[in-house]
């Protein structure tokens, strides 16, 4: 079973500022990977999950603070690297608690390994999971762990499915 009910599964994945230049923007921290090849990564897991994503990337923080509120219809989960605003805005953790959505944290490098700004986070108080320092797998081991948190929240227990349309809060 699973397969119908995890159809189901609607994820927003948001990409903060500067991710847009993944590819060639510092490789020795972030790699070699584009913003393209990590969202077609994720977007072939989401077909092998079952899960719907809609994927977005902005250098805007009130852009990124109106895409969460706008999650409360029709979302399960968000997956959200919000790169430097992870460690200014609280506009973007209020969001993100107004929607009240499991949302995962991710970064590509492991933001406690580098300079004393960033290893506080803004999210982290409001997500379920931080994901940091695993580079473009990151993401997918995100998606994993949010669909599997999802499921196992709106259904009897089974790991493999059986999700309802209660699971999470949709906003709706
Ligand atoms: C980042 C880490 C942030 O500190 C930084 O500002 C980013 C990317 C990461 O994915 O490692 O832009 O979120």
């Amino acid at each position: 079973m699973g397969g119908v009910l995890r159809d189901m599964l609607r994820i927003l994945v948001l990409h903060g500022p500067n991710l847009n230049l993944l590819g060639n923007r510092e490789e020795s921290i972030y790699g070699t990977a584009t913003l393209a090849m990590i969202d077609a990564s994720l977007m072939k897991l989401g077909g092998e999950l079952g899960v719907d994503l809609v994927i977005r990337q902005s250098n805007l923080e009130g852009e990124l603070v109106t895409w969460v509120q706008e999650a409360r219809r029709g979302y399960h989960g968000i997956i959200i690297n919000p790169a430097a605003y992870t460690h200014t805005s609280i506009a973007i953790r209020d969001a993100l608690a107004a929607v009240d959505l499991p949302t995962v944290e991710v970064h590509l490098s492991n933001i406690y390994r580098r300079e004393e700004f960033r290893r506080h986070s803004y999210i982290s108080g409001v997500a379920v999971a931080q994901v940091t320092g695993f580079g473009p797998t990151g993401y997918l081991l995100a998606l994993r762990g949010l669909c599997e948190q999802l499921c196992v929240s709106g259904s009897t227990g089974s790991s493999g499915g059986g999700a309802s349309a209660s699971r999470g809060n949709t906003g709706t």
